[in-house]
């Protein structure tokens, strides 16, 4: 694997998560294979969870860790190209990028959909450029149409939990005040498509998302339908595809509640974080037993040094 920003770059899914299982059994079984190896995590949006993990997935492999908030103590970056840079932004990122790769052997990047243009975000200018021009081995640590390191973690938490070969897995919209990118649920309905579970999407009229990663999906604008019989809820808000980046509906009748919840086969909770409580689910359903968002982020870490040694094995 020469980049990843795709979870279907993982290739084997079966063999993909018994690697993570087996990395969240010894994290420290391969220390020696990022010894002397730097690894970069550029960030060009807020993180939590991210940051956090994927530093440690870094650490937990030997190897030393450089984290560069591009929006504080960085020169403010140029990103188009042809431009009269008269304004606020000193540097362009087409400079920025290789010097970043002269200090590095691997760099992850989280950039984010700007919702400018969809033809910007859904072409991935920003993630290609570093991988056109740095040099080095890319990962994605959520770009403007994809967060497929979210989508393995996911996954790894849904085949911990499962009690069934196949599950029904329904990811909702759910109500939010700001619009909200569409990497989450894109990867995740990848990430399904690597599996065999019973997969619905639920989410209003206007919330379609974009057909090329819809694919085959069954979608319904019911979310009582969809939740019936469940056995894993994935809520996530985005924006829509349709009127690109809009905010159409903050319809809380989408709000996953106790009641919501009472329709499915007693499901598990699943969320990515950071959540809106009482917009996207309620207090009793994210703090119920049910819910899996505590362990979902935990195994971010597994997730992140999963594809990181992948990395590390093909320099
Ligand atoms: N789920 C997720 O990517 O969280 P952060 O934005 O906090 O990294």
């Amino acid at each position: 694997m020469k980049h990843f920003t795709s979870i279907l770059q993982l290739g084997d899914l079966q063999e993909a998560l018994a690697e993570a299982a087996a990395i969240k059994a010894d994290p420290f079984a391969h220390q020696q294979l990022g010894r002397n190896k730097t690894l970069l995590l550029v960030f060009f949006n807020n993180s939590l969870r991210t940051r956090l993990s994927t530093q440690k997935a870094g650490l937990n492999l030997g190897m030393n860790v450089i984290v560069l908030d591009v929006n504080q103590g960085a020169w403010k970056l140029e990103t188009g190209h042809g431009v009269i840079m008269d304004g606020d932004k000193s540097e362009h990122l087409l400079e920025a990028i290789p010097v970043m790769g002269s200090y590095c052997d691997m760099i992850g990047v989280r950039s984010f959909a700007r919702f400018e243009s969809k033809e910007d975000d859904y072409n991935e200018v920003i993630l290609n450029q570093f991988i056109q021009y740095s040099g080095r081995p890319v990962f994605s640590m959520e770009a403007a149409t994809r967060h497929p390191l979210q989508t393995f973690a996911d996954i790894l938490t849904i085949e911990e939990h499962k009690t069934k070969a196949r599950p029904k897995v329904v990811m909702t919209w759910a109500p939010h005040p700001k619009a909200l990118p569409q990497a989450v649920p894109n990867s995740f309905i990848e990430g399904m498509s690597m599996t065999d579970y019973d997969f619905v999407i639920a989410n209003p009229e206007g919330y379609d998302l974009a057909p090329e990663f819809v694919g085959k999906a069954w979608v319904t604008h019911d979310q009582d339908e969809a939740l019936a019989g469940a056995d894993f809820v994935y809520a996530k808000n985005w924006a829509s595809y349709e009127h690109y980046g809009e905010v159409l509906s903050r319809d809380r009748s989408w709000t996953v509640t106790k009641e919501k919840m009472a329709l499915t086969n007693d499901a598990f909770f699943l969320h990515c974080l950071p959540v809106r409580r009482n917009m996207i689910v309620s207090d009793e359903v994210i703090e119920s037993p049910r819910s899996l968002v505590i362990p979902e982020a935990a195994n971010r870490e597994y997730a992140a040094q999963t594809v990181i040694k992948r990395l590390l094995e093909s320099l």
